[in-house]
């Protein structure tokens, strides 16, 4: 077993956990952060992605142990209060989802790559998203939600 500390959506967090719990399970069961998803458990779908000090990782295969003294986000601490993210504005704007299961992932992934790659082409955020699944099919709206959340973003906004 092994105490870990780190910032849950800005938020300090502690918790002992056994050394090789990993960190979706820690966030969903231990700590009731629902937002990421379960999809294949093997680091292959993306529905788990979350920030690691701004770095989008699959939490389904991240060990916990390896979070301990750094920053998490998860899709519930992206908005600013009631103020959506750019990235989550033009998810809602171009409906970039049907089930929403992946949405999650899919947003924080975006929120990676624009970290990255402010103005990516279209063919750049196709590439980059080619590892997050959507079974709904909603591809090609995400992708153009996420040009539109470049060209926000590019504009000033956070
Ligand atoms: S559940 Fe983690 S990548 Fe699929
Ligand atoms: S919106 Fe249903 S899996 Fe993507």
């Amino acid at each position: 077993m092994k105490t870990i500390s780190f910032t849950l959506n800005g938020a300090p967090r502690k918790v002992t956990i056994e050394d090789d719990r990993m960190l979706l399970w820690v966030l969903r069961d231990d700590l009731g952060t629902t937002g990421p998803k379960y999809g294949c458990g093997r680091a292959l779908c993306g529905s788990c992605t979350v920030l690691v000090n701004d770095e989008s990782v699959r939490a389904c295969m991240t060990r916990a142990t390896s979070i301990d003294g750094k920053s998490i986000v998860t899709i519930e601490g992206l908005a600013a209060g009631d103020q959506l993210h750019p990235i989550q504005a033009a998810f809602v704007k171009h409906a970039g989802f049907q089930c929403g299961f992946c949405t999650p992932g899919m947003i924080l992934g975006a929120y990676s790559l624009l970290k990255k790659t402010p103005k990516p082409t279209r063919a750049h955020i196709a590439q980059a998203m080619d590892r997050h699944l959507c079974r709904c099919g909603a591809h090609v709206r995400i992708v153009d939600a996420i040009e539109e959340a470049a060209a926000v973003m590019a504009g000033g906004a956070k």
